[in-house]
């Protein structure tokens, strides 16, 4: 069971540039192909990130699928029938207002200008007007590149659920109200990304389209409001930096009645983490007609047919894990030195626990190594005896590390070991053989 993080030292807020010079350094993140110069806001995660992107993944999937009788995964193709996006609406209405300067020659989506001014270049800039750009990215399926054979990259996970509706039904034998869930990649041809990770043409979603009766839509609608924000909080979020914003209604998307942001305040200002929106019965009225097919429910409790509701909440993999990088980020001051410390959850934390030999002894490695060794049989483990122990535990301090392990003198004689907190710095002397259950314990009951 996942609880609230203790206290924490600090509150202070970080720039951005603090979290993306972290990443680069400790191996989080790096600028995609960067020997080549990089391509635009494209990045990889390195040995760090992708561990804690996994885990961010992870404790979703826990809590929306595996935790849930009401809920079944699947992980849909990333290609889809072309008539897919015709039916959603992606292909008439997936667009942003694009307009460019004839001036300093970039592009802007004409909805994100304050004015007509051209913010790299305030005086004499010369816009074009604005024509709609559809962000969907296009590509070639086999050999000819024609019309016939145009298919698109998935802009949102969320059609592969709705298409595969009545198969997931019809197998997993589930009743209304039923949700089904996916993580996967999605492509947006994308005017301004930018601000690392938060957009990206290349990112990946968590969603779950969660299906109802008409008459019980609102009712999970304000369910899920409450449960998707209480998940981040449940895995340390502030809840100060985190707010619900409803959308107004000339900003709601095509298919939606009503629509809620889950925002966390980052160093620039609230942006969505997450949007949790009614979509009705849009999305299956549409693929039943295109497709020909009847994607209605029978509920034989009542003895009627229908097109299930939709409630959909929609997070994103890498701005949730960016915002719990940045929440996570602090810098504190022990007996006069910076010490910077990432408080992440223990179940978000890429390693779980550092193994380190007081020193390179060629008596205290073997036992460090073994202990470490039968460590990685039930969590993520760094092994590391370069440099001095107060440098390794400032070093996993910064990659989040909860616990560290020390072997040293003593132990070949105890049999025991150090064990130190990385938030208080306390440290404990536990018997060796106790370490697995004691790191376990430690991770789940935070
Ligand atoms: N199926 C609904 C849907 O796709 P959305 O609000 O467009 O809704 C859901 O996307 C989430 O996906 C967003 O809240 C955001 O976290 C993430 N997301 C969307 N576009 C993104 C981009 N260009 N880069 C990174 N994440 C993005």
């Amino acid at each position: 069971m996942i609880r609230p993080m203790a206290e924490r030292n600090g509150t202070s807020a970080f720039d951005l540039d603090t979290i993306v010079n972290l990443c680069k350094r400790r191996g989080f993140v790096f600028p995609s192909s960067e020997i080549y110069g990089g391509l635009g806001s494209t990045w990889d995660y390195g040995p760090y990130g992708v561990e804690l992107k996994r885990n961010v993944k992870e404790q979703w999937w826990r809590s929306m699928v595996q935790l849930r009788d009401d809920v079944v995964g699947i992980d849909a193709a990333i290609l889809m029938h072309p008539r897919v996006w015709e039916a959603s609406g992606h292909l008439a209405t997936f667009t942003d207002p694009l307009v460019d300067c004839k001036v300093c020659k970039r592009r802007f989506r004409a909805d994100q200008l304050d004015d007509r001014d051209c913010p790299n270049n305030r005086k004499g800039c010369d816009f074009t007007p604005a024509r709609d750009f559809n962000l969907m990215f296009k590509t070639f399926l086999g050999p000819l590149e024609d019309d016939s054979s145009v298919v698109y990259l998935r802009p949102e996970t969320a059609q592969g659920i709705f298409v595969n509706f009545a198969n997931v039904q019809t197998t997993s034998r589930k009743k209304l109200p039923f949700g089904i869930a996916q993580v996967g990649k999605s492509f947006r041809n994308e005017i301004t990304p930018g601000r690392f990770v938060f957009r990206t043409r290349e990112f990946e979603q968590m969603e779950m389209e969660f299906f109802c009766a008409p008459e019980e839509a609102d009712r999970w609608y304000a369910y899920w409001r409450e449960e998707r924000r209480a998940w981040y909080e449940r895995l340390g979020m502030r809840g100060e930096r985190l707010r619900m914003r409803d959308h107004d209604p000339e900003e709601l998307s095509h298919y939606s009645s009503k629509t809620v942001d889950v925002e966390y305040d980052f160093p620039w200002g609230w942006g969505e983490l997450e949007g949790i929106a009614h979509r009705g019965d849009f999305d299956l009225t549409q693929h039943s007609e295109f497709s020909g097919k009847d994607l209605s429910y029978f509920d034989p409790a009542q003895e009627r047919r229908f097109l299930p509701h939709v409630i959909e909440p929609a997070a994103g993999a890498d701005r949730t894990a960016m915002a719990f990088l940045l929440d996570a980020y602090d810098e504190e001051e022990v007996r006069g030195d910076k010490r910077v410390v990432l408080h992440l959850h223990p179940l978000l934390a890429p390693v779980k626990c550092a193994v380190l030999p007081l020193s390179r002894n060629p008596d205290l490695v073997p036992s460090a190594r073994k202990l470490a060794d039968s460590l990685r049989q039930i969590a993520m483990i760094d092994y590391d005896d370069a440099g001095s122990i107060g440098k390794r535990y400032r070093r996993q301090d910064e990659l989040g590390t909860p616990f560290c392990v020390t072997v040293d003198f003593d132990t070949l004689e105890d049999d025991a070991v150090t064990i130190r907190d990385r938030d208080s710095m306390a440290q404990e002397r536990i018997p060796i053989a106790d370490v697995g259950a004691e790191v376990l314990r430690r991770i789940t009951q935070v």
